[in-house]
């Protein structure tokens, strides 16, 4: 069992901060709705995306299969296990720490993740 601490990212392109650690104490210094800022458990090799719809959150998603970059988050702390994807590059992997969270699953007990990254700039090609 993981804990996944998630924030939207919308929250922090629209205070423009920098996609840092220190991101999540900002949003808990905010009064944030759950939906934007909050933590679900997640069971071990159960899918992010899944974990969080199973907590009624509305994530975005299309392929479901690591085909678009809709599930596209980031990771701040922690690592999360991708299964097989085909659309990221390997630096937006390693350097930009983007994950699906449609196929991926924690692989440490505590995770922290901007989810709703598909509004980065450089994935909106992949989209659909
Ligand atoms: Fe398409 Fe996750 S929904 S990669």
């Amino acid at each position: 069992m993981s804990t996944v601490t998630y924030l939207n990212y919308e929250i922090v392109d629209e205070h423009d901060w920098e996609v840092t650690d220190e991101v999540f104490e900002k949003a808990a210094s905010k009064d944030l709705d759950e939906e934007d800022y909050g933590s679900l458990e997640v069971t071990e090799g159960q899918y992010i995306l899944e974990a969080a719809e199973q907590e009624g959150l509305v994530w975005p998603f299309s392929c479901r299969a690591g085909a678009c970059a809709n599930c596209a988050a980031i990771l701040v702390e922690g690592e999360i296990e991708m299964d097989m994807q085909q659309i990221l590059s390997d630096s937006e992997v390693s350097e930009e720490n983007i994950r699906l969270t449609c196929i991926g699953s924690p692989e440490t007990d505590e995770v922290k993740i901007i989810y709703n990254a598909k509004h980065l700039p450089y994935l909106q090609n992949r989209v659909i």
